[in-house]
């Protein structure tokens, strides 16, 4: 048993997971593309909680369906999800409108939701808004099912950039326009397990 223990805690500072600033300290690489550091983990755990009270508050006594937009989100609402208070239901849908480090166009429903939506309290978990495009199509696809409300929360928000004006209630941060990875979000792929966020590096 102890010498299991001390075996992990080796392991632990040989991968540096002992130390909290080692994730934030540098830039990092991810294939052809550096990033530098925008958000800390404890950063982005603090306003987590602050949003998840929030939402604890507005929809007491109710039994939410946490609506979670795939893939980028589904970090940011395991996280929101637990930092809830009450009784709640959680759902995925799977969009898709971006390639590369551009918005592509037009959005697809690749994976849909097969509960009942009507009557029901939404709350739609987004990583980042960008356009606005993706939740323009969604949150007009949703209301056409008639739920009780609709609540939007979004991890990011890039207000520079928005060409569609779509209701969002609870945003964590609003940043620059500029392309950013972890917490959910990635860069071809790669990036998502970063616990912080990163924000591409212009040379
Ligand atoms: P729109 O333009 O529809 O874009 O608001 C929202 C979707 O685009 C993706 N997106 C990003 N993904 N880094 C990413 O990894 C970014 O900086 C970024 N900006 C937008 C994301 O999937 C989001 O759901
Ligand atoms: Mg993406």
């Amino acid at each position: 048993m102890e010498s299991n223990a001390a075996a992990l805690l080796l392991l632990a500072q040989k991968h540096n997971l002992m130390s909290t600033t080692s994730h934030t300290a540098d830039t990092i690489q991810i294939r052809d593309l550096t990033f530098q550091p925008l958000f800390s983990e404890s950063e982005v755990q603090e306003r987590v909680a602050i949003l998840g009270l929030a939402l604890s508050e507005s929809h007491k006594g109710r039994t939410p369906l946490f609506i979670s937009i795939l893939s980028g989100a589904f970090v940011f609402a395991s996280d929101l999800i637990r930092q809830f208070d009450g009784d709640c239901e959680v759902g995925f849908v799977k969009l898709s409108s971006y390639q590369g480090t551009r918005s592509s166009g037009d959005v697809q429903t690749v994976m849909g939701l097969e509960k009942d939506l009507a009557g029901r309290h939404l709350i739609v978990v987004e990583d980042i808004v960008d356009t606005g495009r993706t939740l323009h199509f969604f949150l007009d696809h949703l209301q056409q099912q008639q739920p009780a409300s609709i609540t939007t929360v979004a991890f990011l928000r890039k207000p520079e950039a928005a060409q569609f004006d779509v209701p969002v209630e609870h945003v964590g941060f609003d940043i620059d326009d500029k392309f950013v990875v972890g917490y959910g979000l990635d860069y071809d792929g790669l990036g998502r397990n970063i616990p912080g966020v990163y924000q591409l590096l212009e040379k």
